[in-house]
């Protein structure tokens, strides 16, 4: 079971006047004119809706207020102004009593550092959070083995934190916020202290519990290939702002502004975009039926490289009726892959010397945007 998670309007300003910080954040001005003020506007105007099941990451550098959002998702720390719901409660006009109720039974949190108790067992760590509901010791148990297993950990139950790897500790901490069944995990760069190929393993191991959990979850990281490869959305924040939110294929193909583009530049793309994302859609559609591999709007970029370099046009895009939704020129792949998706014209427009008096500006912007056309009309006579 889980939740909806609704944040609106948050904002979290440190210091100084913050309802009057708020007022001017309102009103327009920007981190830097608070800091003069000694005030820190550490979540500036933050809204979002979180769906039941879903992975949302807000990824953002040093500073950006990542952590300060996520603290107020629990009410660890009270917004300066705006709301969060979680189920259609108003978690911010709970008193500290309610709030302590909704952390220990509904929200759930894994922190960076495995934050294991030394001299307890790891099935006494993975059930810290059912101790502290008050959960008789045998069904305590019972629960923390069930997420233990769930987290690859069967066997391990009676060992000591320090005999285990860093991978298999943050596992314990994964455990521990699965064994309480809480619908809302919060996540603060979980996986961000462990070495890239175990982190890529607790990655899929999310993934994959999540598939049968169906938790809604918030987490945070400031790794950009991270963000992409576990999130149903992303938010991206900027000095306590959120730049954009979107899919990972919007963030990389449609991005909201320069930063947020430039940000994103080292993401490896391959791993992210999928056909949809980068064919030029079809007029008309068509049928295509030439006989040379299509592909279908999930096919993943690195797969439509290898098609592409076997079929001896524009790869066909097909929907599951096999009718024609798009094509994807080599150029286009190329173009993604050298940073550049808005690609190059299908063929060169530009004019040669023979008739360069007669090319003009609307031809050549015409023969661009007739590529397309083109494209799927070949495809469909091939
Ligand atoms: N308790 C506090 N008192 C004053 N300022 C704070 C406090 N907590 C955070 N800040 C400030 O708020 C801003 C956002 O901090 P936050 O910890 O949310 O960033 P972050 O995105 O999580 O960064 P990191 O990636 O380094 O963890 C920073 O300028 C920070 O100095
Ligand atoms: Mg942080």
């Amino acid at each position: 079971m889980s939740a909806r998670l609704e944040a609106e309007h948050l904002y979290k300003v440190f210091g100084g006047r913050p309802d009057q910080a708020v007022e001017r954040l309102r009103n327009g001005a920007d981190r830097e004119e608070l800091r003069a003020d000694g005030a820190t506007a550490a979540v500036i105007d933050a809204s979002f809706t979180v769906e039941p099941g879903e992975i949302f990451v807000v990824m953002g550098l040093s500073g950006s207020g990542k952590s300060t959002l996520l603290r107020m998702l629990n009410g660890l720390l009270p917004p300066t102004a705006g709301q969060v719901r979680f189920g259609g409660q108003d978690l911010t006009g709970l008193d500290a009593r309610g709030l302590r109720e909704v952390r220990s039974r509904r929200i759930s949190m894994v922190f960076q550092h495995f934050a294991l108790f030394p001299h307890r067992s790891v099935r006494d760590n993975a059930a810290y959070g059912l101790a502290v509901q008050g959960v008789p010791r045998a069904e305590r148990a019972r629960r923390a083995d069930e997420a233990l297993a769930l987290c690859g950990l069967a066997g391990w139950e009676k060992s000591w934190p320090d005999e285990l790897s860093g991978g298999m500790q943050q596992r314990v901490g994964l455990a521990r916020a699965l064994a309480t069944d809480a619908e809302l995990l919060l996540m603060d760069e979980s996986f961000s202290a462990l070495d890239p190929l175990i982190r890529r393993d607790m990655q899929d191991q999310l993934l994959e519990l999540q598939k049968t959990l169906k938790k809604t979850i918030v987490f945070i990281t400031h790794d950009l290939n991270e963000a992409m490869r576990l999130g149903d959305r992303v938010a991206v924040m900027r000095d306590g702002r959120v730049a954009q939110i979107g899919t990972a294929e919007d963030i990389l193909v449609r991005p909201a502004d320069d930063y947020v583009a430039s940000f994103t530049q080292d993401v490896d793309r391959s791993r992210v975009l999928t056909a949809d994302a980068v064919m030029d859609r079809a007029v008309r559609g068509d049928e295509a039926d030439c006989g040379c591999e299509t592909a279908t709007p999930q096919t993943p970029f690195t797969e439509l490289c290898a098609i592409s370099a076997r079929v001896s046009h524009p790869v066909a895009v097909l929907d599951a009726r096999r009718t024609l939704v798009g094509v994807v020129p080599r150029q286009r792949l190329l173009g993604f892959l050298g940073d550049e998706p808005a690609a190059a014209p299908d063929r060169c427009d530009t004019p040669r010397a023979t008739d360069s008096a007669k090319a003009t500006t609307t031809d050549s912007a015409k023969a661009t945007t007739d590529s397309a056309t083109d494209d799927a009309k070949a495809v469909a006579r091939a």
